[in-house]
């Protein structure tokens, strides 16, 4: 039953990034959490581009299944359009306890920073920050323009956590999947939840390490 579940509002928009937002949807969904996915249009775009055609938002599910194990059945996903501003997650009453925007354009950043709630993933935000819940903003582009860096300051003094895409090394990473799970697991710490997606620092050095 979706209504007894955690909620969670989680959006894509038309940044680089797809890996961190797949991945990051996988771990929510192997939570049993119900998942309030809401996609842009250029959102829709880079799933296709950058992880090909089976992860088209129709077949989302199937494909993080497929890539991440059956765990993500766990979880419950609803999709919202962009466009209905009359969805659950548009509206304060609805009991939906955080947001998280993998990744965020510069434009939806620009809109959430000046209130404008042209469209649902907007909106949500606005409902976040508005009801002083958490909202998880993870940008991605460089270099960044002033407008984009007042931006992300109006944001974070609005409540936001701002989690630019940008994995560590110091995990040694070996593949793409590495540098998702780091943000991922990020991206979880954000929202508060526990997770074991990359190793915490010891603070050994490299000297600690060989004794
Ligand atoms: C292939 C591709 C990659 C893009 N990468 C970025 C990016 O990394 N960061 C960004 O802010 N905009 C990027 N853009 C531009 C945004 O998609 C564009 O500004 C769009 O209007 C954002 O709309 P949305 O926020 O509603 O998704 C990219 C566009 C394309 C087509």
């Amino acid at each position: 039953m979706p209504s007894e579940r955690p909620k969670i509002a989680f959006a894509i928009t038309g940044a680089s990034g797809a890996l961190y937002a797949v991945r990051t949807l996988a771990e929510l969904m192997a939570r049993g959490i119900h998942v309030e996915v809401v996609i842009s249009d250029y959102g829709r775009r880079l799933l296709r581009d950058e992880l090909g055609d089976e992860a088209t938002v129709e077949k989302l599910l199937p494909y993080l299944a497929g890539k991440y194990g059956d765990k993500v059945n766990a979880g419950y996903l609803t999709a919202h359009s962009n466009r209905d501003l009359g969805a659950t997650i548009a509206s304060g009453s609805h009991n939906c306890s955080a947001m998280a925007i993998v990744p965020c354009s510069m434009k939806t950043l620009a809109g959430i920073a000046h209130g404008l709630s042209r469209n649902l993933v907007e909106r949500a935000a606005d409902v976040m920050l508005k009801e002083r819940r958490r909202l998880v903003i993870v940008p991605r582009e460089t270099p960044m323009s002033l407008p984009a860096l007042r931006n992300m300051v109006l944001c974070a003094e609005a409540g936001a956590m701002i989690v630019p895409a940008m994995p560590a090394f110091y995990q040694q990473p070996r593949s793409l999947d590495d540098l998702a799970d780091f943000m991922a697991g990020k991206i979880l710490s954000a929202l508060g939840l526990e997770h074991t997606l990359y190793p915490a620092w010891t603070g050994k050095v490299e000297s600690d390490r060989s004794s």
